[in-house]
């Protein structure tokens, strides 16, 4: 059933084209004057960004949703006893495919009335929304594209609910962006209420390295986008194949760093910046930091913001964990 037919499916555009617009133009003015130069990877999904996001989670080696995938798997049921939520928020929910777990699993325990599912892709949400309205003809869907850093505080959806923050998408903002970031979603729930995080955890760089350098190039691709998103929305002349993609390993601060290489020197003209942006060969564009966790980090940062860790949950080779969290 298409989603305008229905009276349970709504979508709030919180994040107009307009506003996302002044969002790019002010975060590429900062970062391209900035040394080294950098850009938020909220950036890299426009629709062939999120398209180029699901191949990845195809790739054979990138282990993290099927691992993720696995938890829900074993433990929705679970999810949907200790939370009885009424509504399932799902920031960052790209596809929404693994969250079909939780659906399933709050439906069978009987509370399930809402899913509201939030992401900066209008694109990648409404093609969720229309499958899932389809394929769950009872349930209220409210989507809203928006930013999880800036509108949380106009969640819709009736208590009690479960946040889902799931693929390990907290790893993309660094400390000080995560500790904001939890208090605001403390903050707008009430005492009693969840939140469920899929971390990825800390492992040998052989095999977190080749995760975000598949042999496929898939990766690489993605990177790229955001200068294809640049060229679009900013008029900006970047040679895209002039940049190569690097993947590196942080031991110190334990992330993956994504980084764009400018493989000569290159002016680059940005005109609705007014920026000429200059690259030395080999200067490198820092595209997105993938932080991995450990229990304790995960379980301090949680207690920071006001969540008692209620279960931790990994999968069966150990490299990724889903947390239930309760906020007090
Ligand atoms: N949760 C899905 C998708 C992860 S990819 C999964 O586990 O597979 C990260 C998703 O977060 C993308 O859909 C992207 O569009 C979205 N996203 C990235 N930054 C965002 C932001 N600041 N606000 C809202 N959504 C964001
Ligand atoms: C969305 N996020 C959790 C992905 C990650 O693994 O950090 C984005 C990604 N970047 C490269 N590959 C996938």
């Amino acid at each position: 059933m298409p989603e305008t037919a229905r009276r349970d499916v709504t979508v709030d555009v919180l994040l107009t084209p307009d506003h996302a617009a002044r969002a790019l133009r002010a975060d590429a003015a900062s970062g391209l004057r900035a040394s080294p130069k950098w850009l938020a990877p909220k950036w890299f999904y426009d629709t062939r960004g999120s398209e180029l996001f699901e191949e990845i989670t195809r790739l054979p080696e990138y282990y993290p949703t099927r691992a993720e995938r696995e938890i829900l798997h074993t433990r929705s049921a679970d999810i949907a006893a200790q939370t009885s939520a009424h509504t399932l928020v799902e920031l960052g929910s790209g596809s929404s495919e693994k969250t079909r777990l939780l659906l399933d699993a709050l439906h069978d325990h009987g509370t399930l009335r809402q899913f509201v599912p939030l992401d900066v892709s209008e694109s990648a949400l409404r093609d969720a929304i229309s499958a899932i309205a389809e394929d769950y003809p009872e349930l209220t869907v409210h989507g809203v594209v928006g930013d999880f850093t800036a509108h949380l505080d106009d969640l819709p959806g009736e208590a009690p609910r479960l946040v889902a923050f799931l693929g390990g998408t907290i790893g993309n903002l660094i400390p000080a962006e995560r500790a904001v970031f939890y208090r605001s979603i403390r903050d707008v729930l009430e005492p009693g209420e969840y939140l469920l995080l899929g971390t990825d955890l800390v492992k040998s760089p052989d095999v977190l390295v080749p995760a975000y350098d598949d042999a496929a190039g898939v990766t690489a691709e993605f990177n790229r986008n955001v200068l294809r998103v640049l060229n679009r929305e900013l008029g900006a002349d970047f040679d895209v194949d002039a940049f190569t993609h690097v993947a590196v390993w942080n031991a110190e601060q334990e992330w993956i760093e994504m980084r764009l290489r400018a493989m000569r020197e290159m002016r680059v003209r940005i005109p609705e910046l007014d920026l000429v942006a200059t690259f030395a060969k080999g200067e490198e564009l820092g595209t997105e930091v993938s932080a991995k966790f450990r229990r304790e980090v995960v379980e301090t940062e949680l207690a920071a913001a006001g969540f008692a860790l209620q279960s931790w949950w990994t999968d069966s080779g150990d490299r990724f964990a889903l947390s239930l969290a309760r906020a007090h």
